[in-house]
């Protein structure tokens, strides 16, 4: 399941990345916000994101102006790795390196056709393993989350 959320910056897109998903057959579990009414980001970022720490979804999928709200938010819940990806090597790498469970993106920054290349690569992608690990478990280590 993946956790859906966005603000109003964000709100085009993740009403789009819904009828992807559904293209996809990824399950999506959408938090809000439901229109283009102003909003504050971190209210939707924590909502996702806690129900990716808690095991609720196992992934995410974060929108806001420019990603990067999103991703700070996000990445205060243990044990979500946020990351925010602007090209399909940037997504590609954060799921094979970092292993990353939420991805964030930014809809004043990147064009819709992007995002679709992104998402797909990103919920297509495996993590590595190997030295990876080891570098990811020491994300955690130290703060705990
Ligand atoms: C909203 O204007 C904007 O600040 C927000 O969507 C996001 O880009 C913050 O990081």
């Amino acid at each position: 399941m993946i956790a859906l959320a966005s603000d109003h910056a964000g709100y085009d897109y993740k009403e789009k990345i819904k009828t992807l998903l559904d293209e996809l057959k990824l399950p999506y579990r959408d938090f809000g916000t439901s229109s283009k009414d102003s909003t504050d980001y971190p209210d939707w970022a924590h909502k996702a994101a806690q129900a990716v720490s808690s095991g609720e979804c196992e992934q995410g999928i974060l929108v806001c102006g420019t990603g990067i709200g999103m991703s700070i938010v996000a990445n205060k819940h243990k044990g979500v790795r946020a990351a925010v990806c602007e090209s399909v090597t940037a997504a590609r790498l954060a799921r094979q390196h970092n292993n990353a469970n939420v991805l964030t993106v930014g809809e004043r920054i990147i064009g819709w056709e992007s995002v679709v290349d992104i998402v797909k690569v990103f919920f297509s992608t495996s993590f590595e393993g190997g030295r990876h690990a080891r570098r990811v478990e020491k994300i955690h280590s130290t703060t705990g989350l």
